[in-house]
């Protein structure tokens, strides 16, 4: 045995050795490309256990069940709770398929450095503890990577966009999946599936996070095993190929009901439910409870126009607010709008779109509110309510309109009220702040958890699962969007200055639902044609 510059023990490579009949009999069994890996982590994988020390490896019922399911299949995914020895199965089986399979590039894939690391200590201590006839012999052995005799090398790196690129892998593992941006998530992928689409292997593995994410969609097409003709498709793989392998908490020998009560005392349900139950709950901190969002399925718009969605045709006596956020429309950040009735808050109509230029959003804005007014009958201009934002693009809208001729749109145009003591030069519309913000979203969250306003749009809830706090605000996580909850939040405020002015609206959001927190009162609405 040498020592590597780290001190640590490792077999020299290229080493000249004789091996007695057992030893023989031993290589032999752990070269059996069928059950090989399972000989091999049970009587040469040594691991760490918590309390323990150091042990040698028995898979417990579900692990064997998870490192068949590695071999067995070329594609894997696997839904796991936290603390189920997942980690340290890749290891094992990592370690072995690189022994025991010449010329392997292994890429090791974690959505942080320190979780990289942590699966190459684990392959490093079983490596180190393995004794010297079962094990190859290594090249170079660092921190981020190890390469053996046999011409197979393991090579840890952080998730990116750009992990893995150039190399042709013949395994790659991906630990906590569903905790990597999303943006750089599907990136990866993008850019990593042509490279296993050559003959490479994969496991993917994570706790689950939102239900939209990566993970999520790669886990779903597992489940989803037939084909288009209703035929069950091969090995029981999914229709993306992947073979989906889960286990439950109380597989572990170790947790019964007593420790889920505990846990659950510790952590909370709803991480319990996460961690533990493996249910697509938001990790994140988001505005809207994770259990609620779980909740919110959305559906099929009835109708399309153009790129408007409508959930519901305006129809009766019912009001109809609508809101605009504009955006430059230059490819970047979306324009949204948003319909909602009253009195049954429900959405109607949304519409988003990132090329459209600002004369272009105020047109549609005002499409929507002559499609309404044509539905609802002539004289149906009091039962609608429109608004937009004025912040910066939106003051070009202000403009737009004027241009157009705000008689023209059909409705009430809603401006936030002058406060007193406030010198700045009124402006219609709504101007949004960082107080104006905050209020808002803590009024959409209890609406929404109070199930008070009913949301159709996927894509709006898609939004709010990504809607997450940000210092002492919310914003779209890094690479999501959040323009269709920023309409919808412009709606809250307009529905707040409107229950002081409607009775119709005071009725459905009473006052006191609305002024919870201690805001000042607003001052009666400005309908003034000059802007
Ligand atoms: N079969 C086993 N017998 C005894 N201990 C085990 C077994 N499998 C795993 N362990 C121990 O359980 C602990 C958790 O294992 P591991 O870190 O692999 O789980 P994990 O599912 O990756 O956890 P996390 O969700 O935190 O990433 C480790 O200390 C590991 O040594
Ligand atoms: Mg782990």
């Amino acid at each position: 045995m040498a020592k590597s510059l780290d001190g640590v023990l490792t077999k020299k490579a290229h080493t000249k050795e004789r091996f007695t009949e057992e030893q023989v009999r031993d290589l032999l069994m752990c070269s059996d490309p069928v059950e090989g890996y399972l000989y091999f982590v049970k009587n040469f994988f040594n691991i760490q256990h918590p309390t323990k020390g150091k042990i040698r490896f028995e898979p417990y019922e579900y692990q064997i069940g998870l490192l068949h399911s590695y071999n067995d299949h070329r594609f894997n995914v696997n839904m796991m709770p936290r603390q189920s020895g997942k980690t340290t199965c890749a290891a094992g089986y990592l370690l072995w398929y690189a022994m025991f399979h010449p010329d392997q590039t292994i890429l090791v894939a974690a959505h942080k450095y320190t979780g990289a690391q942590e699966i190459m200590q684990r392959i490093r201590y079983g490596y180190e503890l393995c004794p010297d006839y079962v094990r190859c012999g290594v090249v170079s052995y660092n921190k981020g990577s190890i390469e053996f005799d046999n011409g197979s090398r393991i090579v840890s790196q952080t998730t990116t966009g750009t992990t893995g690129r150039g190399m042709s892998i013949s395994l790659l593992y991906c630990d906590e999946f569903a905790f990597v941006q999303p943006n750089i998530a599907e990136e990866f992928w993008t850019s990593i599936s042509p490279t296993l689409a050559t003959g490479g292997k994969a496991i993917i593995t994570s706790t689950p996070n939102s239900d939209e994410d990566t993970f999520a969609t790669i886990w779903k097409e597992s489940q989803h095993k037939f084909d288009e003709y209703g035929d069950t498709i091969e090995n029981d793989v999914g229709i993306n190929g992947f073979f989906g392998y889960r286990s439950n908490w109380d597989d572990h020998p170790d947790r019964d009901d007593a420790w889920k009560q505990a846990e659950m005392g510790r952590i909370g349900e709803e991480r319990f439910r996460r961690e533990y139950g493996c249910e697509f709950l938001v990790y994140d901190e988001t505005l809207i409870n994770s259990i609620k969002l779980s909740e919110l399925l959305g559906r099929d718009p009835v109708e399309k126009m153009g790129q408007v969605r409508w959930y519901r045709k305006p129809s009766g006596n019912n009001l109809y607010l609508v809101s605009l956020d504009p955006s430059l429309g230059t490819g970047g950040d979306y324009a949204a709008i948003q319909v909602f009735e009253l009195p049954s808050m429900i959405q109607c109509a949304e519409w988003q779109h990132n090329i459209t230029p600002i004369q272009g959003q105020i047109k549609i804005l005002r499409d929507i509110l002559n499609y309404i007014q044509e539905q609802l009958g002539v004289e149906s201009s009091n039962n609608i309510y429109w608004s937009i934002e004025n912040n910066t693009v939106g003051e070009a809208g202000l403009v737009v309109i004027k241009d157009m001729g705000e008689e023209t749109f059909p409705g009430l145009f809603v401006s936030e009220p002058i406060r007193k003591g406030h010198v700045r030069k009124f402006r219609k519309g709504f101007n949004t702040t960082y107080s104006t913000k905050v209020s808002a979203c803590a009024r959409l969250k209890f609406l929404i958890e109070s199930d008070r306003i009913k949301i159709n749009s996927r894509p709006l809830i898609s939004e709010l699962k990504g809607f997450i706090a940000a210092g002492t605000t919310f914003k779209a996580k890094e690479g999501l969007h959040d323009d269709l909850v920023s309409a919808l939040l412009l709606l809250v405020r307009m529905s707040v200055i409107l229950a002081d002015w409607d009775p119709r609206v005071t009725e459905v959001l009473s006052s006191r639902d609305l002024y919870e927190e201690d805001i000042e009162p607003p001052l009666p609405i400005f309908v003034s044609t000059n802007l």
